[in-house]
């Protein structure tokens, strides 16, 4: 007896989901999926996951009947001198960790699938892409919205789930989704902590077992600053006592900064919420965190 696409995926407990690596065939396979009526979700990720991307699958699927996970190493958001060639290509034991996910599809495109003719557009979102980690990342974040922006054309998904770690990326996403009119809901779930503090990230395999100890650091200033900031206290003396204890530590601050936590502006006194970001180098890893913080006490 044929099986329905999602009754066969369902059934696909204990082994690898269903990977598609071309455009024409994930799209054939979404609009059976629709024809059914299904809500799809999508989770965009570069691979290498971790726990922090398996729980925004979770929460994606908490949202529609299928989710799709994007596993593609994006070369339009890295820089020359990043880490593009040694960024980890883990599709297998990647799939194995989505395996006992009912319903989860993984779409694996190559860069010539995603980028057939090349780079001849772009998309930017000038007020949010030059500060902050656009700032020390040029072209970053055209590189992410342009990925993106194509991600969501070919699965047009129902919902798709963003981590709050990524918190300039949302921010970026959520700006592109509003002003090209483009039809899906932008989730932001929960940024995922080992017990240390340290928020789940690729690039945290960078890291000695050492250097990670040190790293838990950058959770501990957003919530001394986030303690603080909540109590109303003078906050330019914290941040400086912050930005030291993290440079004796062995950090290489890109930045430690408050933001008003809709735009991004300098200006969050009169903000309802705020965003404490930071970003530093802690060898041969690249870090960023964000608390967002409540101001109206
Ligand atoms: O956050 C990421 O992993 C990437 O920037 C994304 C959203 C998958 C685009 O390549």
């Amino acid at each position: 007896m044929a099986l329905s696409p999602l009754r066969s995926i369902a059934l696909k407990i204990d082994q690898t989901p269903m990977i598609f690596k071309t455009v024409g065939n994930l799209v054939e396979f979404l609009s059976k999926i629709r024809s059914q009526g299904k809500a799809v979700s999508f989770v965009p990720t570069m691979g290498n996951l971790h726990q922090g991307h398996l729980d925004l699958v979770d929460k994606a699927a908490e949202l529609s009947n299928i989710v799709i996970v994007s596993i593609f190493v994006n070369p339009m958001q890295f820089g020359p001198h990043e880490d593009f060639d040694a960024y980890p290509r883990t599709l297998e034991s990647d799939c194995k960790s989505l395996a006992n996910r009912p319903c989860v599809a993984v779409f694996a495109p190559t860069v010539r699938e995603i980028y057939p003719e090349g780079v001849n557009t772009e998309i930017d979102v000038p007020s949010l892409t030059t500060i902050l980690c656009g700032h020390h990342r040029p072209g970053h974040f055209k590189g992410v919205a342009t990925v993106v922006a194509k991600l969501l054309n070919i699965i047009k998904p129902d919902v798709a789930v963003f981590g709050n770690k990524d918190y300039q990326q949302l921010q970026v996403i959520r700006t592109m989704v509003a002003d090209l009119l483009i039809p899906v809901t932008i989730v932001g779930a929960d940024t995922t902590r080992e017990p240390s503090g340290l928020a789940m990230s690729s690039r945290n395999m960078y890291l000695s077992a050492e250097e990670k100890e040190t790293a838990s650091m950058l959770y501990s200033t957003l919530t001394t600053i986030s303690d603080e900031l909540q109590n109303g206290t003078q906050i330019s003396a914290t941040l400086k006592y912050e930005k030291e204890r993290l440079a004796s530590a062995g950090f290489l601050l890109d930045y430690l900064e408050i933001r008003d936590a809709e735009d991004l502006s300098k200006s969050y006194v009169e903000a309802d919420f705020a965003v404490i970001l930071v970003a530093a180098k802690l060898g041969r890893a690249r870090l960023i965190d964000n608390l967002v913080v409540n101001l109206n006490r």
